[in-house]
């Protein structure tokens, strides 16, 4: 009995132990037994440099979508200062499917969008804007649309003849497909169109995407769905907070064309004060996430603007460096986050997790730096340029809010 279990796994072992290691390696073994992401021809599509900014429809809009509030979105775009500032894409999240046709092609939802995807796409693009659309590597979409399982070319193509250039790839409905496998799948697919499309993987991290994504997509979700809460667990999503401290540990996986997604943001959706969700918009440009609004930008608040406008922040975020920042200190609810940037400088981040007012600072030899640099220093909240300063830096921060401070040399 014991052996004949005992055989296959010293088998399974010596495989496991014979994966490759090095580039030559890859080359040198047979194509049929690597994984998708160790495919010597597989490389990165050169999309997302920067860490994608945009607006996606799920977290304001659910499946409540359709063509009047797309092009109301893109109108916004284009004239709110938001094309300006660097949001770039519209994404159309779940249920804008309509039925297969009869040789399987995807077709929209023509009581949602009665003028059709393509002329949609073409507007978003006549403003100056970029299109992004939604499926599912799965039978079907997380709100029950038809997924591309089996149907991964055939939709790629659907796209790039839509004009799409994001696609957002879910993972409801999947069984037991192997993630890798699926993705590579699809971005194989969307190179083959011939069209630069963004790949958003969105498999939840269940699988590790970090470890074997950035050949495949341009982002993957590092946790399940975010919802406009300040922490903890909520059904099936997550508070803000919760997600930042999913998400903060991989910060090693980040890199120019491949970041870790947080998912998109919350901000101006009601559920937090606006010192909360500069706190949160502040974590997302630390942690190079993906800036992708959820909010209803054709109707915000003057606070709801300068957060998502803040280009200060937003330029910590876009760094070229392309370093995700991370907490470098904790103590209690007080903590310190550091962000190594291009110009050699750093982006300081105090965040007061307590509910009460507190004290946080941060010493030069926290952040890497000889305690007698002296840097310029300004406040990306208060806009505010504070002179030249060595040693440390203190901030008085409001409870659930952030202190953010960019030094230059
Ligand atoms: C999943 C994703 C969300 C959203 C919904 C749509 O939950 O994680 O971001 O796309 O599906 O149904």
């Amino acid at each position: 009995m014991l052996r004949r279990f005992a055989r296959p796994l010293a088998a399974a072992l010596l495989l496991q132990m014979t994966v490759p290691a090095t580039a030559q390696e890859v080359l040198d073994t047979d194509p049929n037994t690597l994984a998708p992401s160790q495919d010597p021809k597989r490389t990165a599509n050169g999309l997302a440099q920067t860490p994608p900014m945009g607006w996606n429809s799920w977290n304001k809009f659910a499946c409540n979508v359709n063509e009047d509030v797309i092009r109301r979105t893109a109108d916004a775009m284009a004239s709110n200062g938001m094309k300006a500032a660097g949001y770039e894409y519209i994404v159309i999240d779940d249920c804008w499917h309509g039925a297969r046709d009869a040789n399987g092609f995807i077709t929209e939802d023509r009581q949602r969008f009665p003028g059709g995807l393509k002329a949609l796409g073409d507007y978003i693009h006549a403003k100056g804007l970029k299109f992004g659309i939604y499926s599912d590597a799965g039978t079907k979409t997380c709100g029950g649309r038809p997924g591309s399982q089996g149907h991964e070319y055939q939709d790629a193509l659907q796209y790039a003849r839509w004009g799409v250039d994001y696609l957002k790839y879910d993972w409801c409905s999947t069984g037991v497909r192997n993630a890798e496998e699926a993705y590579a799948t699809m971005a194989d697919a969307l190179r083959a169109t011939g069209r630069p499309i963004l790949f958003s993987l969105c498999e939840w991290g269940h699988s590790r995407p970090w470890l074997w994504g950035a050949k495949i997509g341009n982002m993957w979700r590092t946790t399940g769905d975010i919802t406009d809460k300040w922490e903890g667990k909520h059904g099936y999503s997550w508070g803000v907070a919760s997600i930042v401290d999913m998400n903060e540990p991989l910060w090693p996986f980040a890199g120019l064309g491949h970041w870790n997604d947080p998912d998109m943001l919350e901000v101006g959706n009601g559920g937090l004060s606006d010192t909360e969700y500069r706190a949160h918009f502040s974590l997302w440009a630390m942690m190079a996430a993906p800036l992708i609004a959820g909010n209803d930008v054709a109707a915000m608040t003057p606070a709801t603007r300068d957060i998502l406008l803040n280009r200060d922040v937003i330029a910590v975020d876009q760094d070229p460096l392309g370093v995700q920042g991370h907490r470098v200190a904790r103590d209690g609810p007080r903590e310190v986050w550091v962000k190594p940037m291009a110009d050699g400088g750093r982006a300081l981040l105090f965040w007061n997790r307590g509910e009460t007012p507190a004290r946080i600072g941060a010493d030069w030899t926290q952040l890497g730096l000889p305690a007698t640099t002296r840097l310029r220093a300004r406040d990306l909240w208060m806009h505010k340029d504070l002179g030249r300063l060595s040693r440390r830096y203190e901030a008085e921060v409001a409870p659930h809010g952030v202190a953010m401070i960019r030094l230059q040399p």
